[in-house]
This record gives structure tokens, C-alpha cells and sequence, in this order.
């Protein structure tokens, strides 16, 4: 007999992998993003504490990035999707620092066993994935187990509303032979959501060799709605880097 929770991580992985299909591409195709986001998260990240939660950590760009800018500190690397965590494995196993000093929890950030205090808690391009009550359990988290001058760095992601979005490539590189595309439109799902219907296209010598299409849901948010939100937890939020980038840094004072 399995102890509970090894039992209930199992049921877990099999109900919550929205990245299934998608997670052979999402993690290259979140490349370029990174090299945008890598010195901007770097200088939001300046003078943070530990320990770091990685929430969403996919397949590890934002945890290196985390692990640079933070020498020495421990990181908990949050990832529920199978498909991306092995990624992510892979990538902190590679490497002997973050062998050393990062964690993977195979798990929903809401049922993490995370450390009772917080010094820093990190969630790139990921908040749409939780919807608003699910929201206020992480602001509430924030409020209770962040460490004195402690912050959060997250980045929205639009739309803001929720309104359609054209068909858009949205990335694209070339492995070997290989030439991958990642497409995806928006609709609206409801008053605070949309569907995000992904298409990741791959060709061959230049001939159509793959086509994978996932759609999910996605909550959205703007920096008003943030604001008041955490303005009930007693947080604080101020954007930071470029506009266009949409990161937010946030903390129990005014900053
Ligand atoms: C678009 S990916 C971003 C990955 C990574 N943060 C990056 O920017 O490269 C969103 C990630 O959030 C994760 N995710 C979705 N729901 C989550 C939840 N409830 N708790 C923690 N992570 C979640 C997904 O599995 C996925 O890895």
C-alpha cells in the first residue's frame, strides 16, 4: 500500500497535463521569449531573497534565469505537466549548480509543499492558468508566508479583456531538417476568460510533416483588476522593465 500521497500525486498527473501534446514545442518556442524576458526578470529579481518558488516552471527557462540572478539561493520549481517536467528535470539535472539547489515538486501550486516562508515567488506567463478564487488562495499565500521585504514577479499576459484574438504566429525556428511554427487565436469564454486554440505546425525540407492542435482556458487579467485584487491581501503591485514585457512586481509595502 502506497502511502496517500504518492497515490493522490499519481491521479494528479494523469488529471492535470494540459501540456500533453503541446510540451514537445512549448518549451523551444518559449525560447526566443525568454531572451526578452531573461534581463528583465534578472533586474526584477535584484536584492530578492530566498527561498524562490518557480511557479509554472515549465521547462526551466525562468529557473535558470531565477538561479543566475540569484547565486546561492534554494528554488522550488513547481511544474504539474509530466510532459514539461521532464524538461525541466533534464535541464536542472545538466547542470551542477541548479542540480544542487533546485527543487521540482510534481505538482498544482495550490497543493505544493511549499516552505512555510517565502522570500521570493516567481509565475511567468502563467497566471491566466488559475482563475480568480484560485487567484486569491496565491495572493492570500503571498500575504501569509512572504518574509519581510519579500516579493512576487509575475508578468500579464493579454488580452485583458476577454475579446478575440486573430490567428497569429506567434513563434518560429528551425532544428535540423525541421522547421516548427507556433500559431494561436483567442475567443471568448465567458466575462473573466478565453480559449486559447493553439496550433503547432512542423515542416520537413520544407513539406508539411506534423500538426499537433490543444486549446485551454485562460483567465484574464489586467493591471486594475491586480491591483484590487491584492489590495484585499494588503499587496502592493508596480509594473517593471518595458511595457510591452507586462511585468509586475508585488509586495506587502509600497515600494
Ligand atoms: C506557458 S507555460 C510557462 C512555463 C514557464 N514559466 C516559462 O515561462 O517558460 C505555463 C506553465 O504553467 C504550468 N501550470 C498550469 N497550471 C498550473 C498550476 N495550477 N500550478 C502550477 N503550474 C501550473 C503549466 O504546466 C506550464 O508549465
Amino acid at each position: 500500500m502506497k502511502p496517500h500521497h504518492v497515490q493522490q500525486q499519481r491521479q494528479l498527473a494523469t488529471e492535470m497535463d494540459q501540456y500533453e501534446r503541446s510540451a514537445e514545442f512549448v518549451d523551444v518556442m518559449l525560447a526566443p521569449v525568454w531572451t526578452a524576458l531573461d534581463p528583465v526578470l534578472a533586474e526584477a529579481l535584484r536584492g530578492a531573497s530566498g527561498p524562490v518558488v518557480d511557479v509554472g516552471a515549465g521547462g526551466g527557462h525562468g529557473t535558470q534565469v531565477i538561479a543566475r540572478a540569484m547565486p546561492q539561493t534554494e528554488i522550488f520549481a513547481v511544474e504539474p505537466s509530466p510532459g514539461l517536467r521532464a524538461v525541466l528535470l533534464a535541464r536542472v539535472n545538466e547542470d551542477p549548480d541548479l542540480r544542487d539547489r533546485v527543487t521540482v515538486l510534481p505538482s498544482d501550486l495550490l497543493r505544493a509543499a511549499l516552505p512555510p516562508r517565502l522570500g521570493t515567488l516567481v509565475a511567468m506567463n502563467v497566471i491566466g492558468h488559475f482563475d480568480p478564487t484560485e487567484r486569491r488562495t496565491i495572493w492570500q499565500l503571498l500575504a501569509e508566508r512572504l518574509l519581510p521585504g519579500g516579493r512576487a514577479v509575475l508578468n500579464l499576459q493579454p488580452p485583458a479583456e476577454p475579446i478575440a484574438v486573430p490567428h497569429t504566429r506567434f513563434s518560429e525556428l528551425r532544428i535540423g531538417r525541421r522547421r516548427y511554427e507556433g500559431w494561436g487565436r483567442a475567443e471568448p469564454a465567458g466575462p473573466e476568460q478565453v480559449t486559447w486554440h493553439m496550433t503547432y505546425r512542423v515542416f520537413q525540407d520544407e513539406e508539411p510533416a506534423e500538426e499537433v492542435e490543444v486549446e485551454y482556458a485562460w483567465w484574464v487579467l489586467g493591471h486594475d483588476g491586480l491591483k484590487a485584487e491584492l489590495a484585499e491581501h494588503g499587496l502592493h503591485v508596480r509594473p517593471t522593465g518595458p511595457a510591452d514585457l507586462g511585468l509586475r512586481r508585488i509586495s506587502r509595502s509600497p515600494e
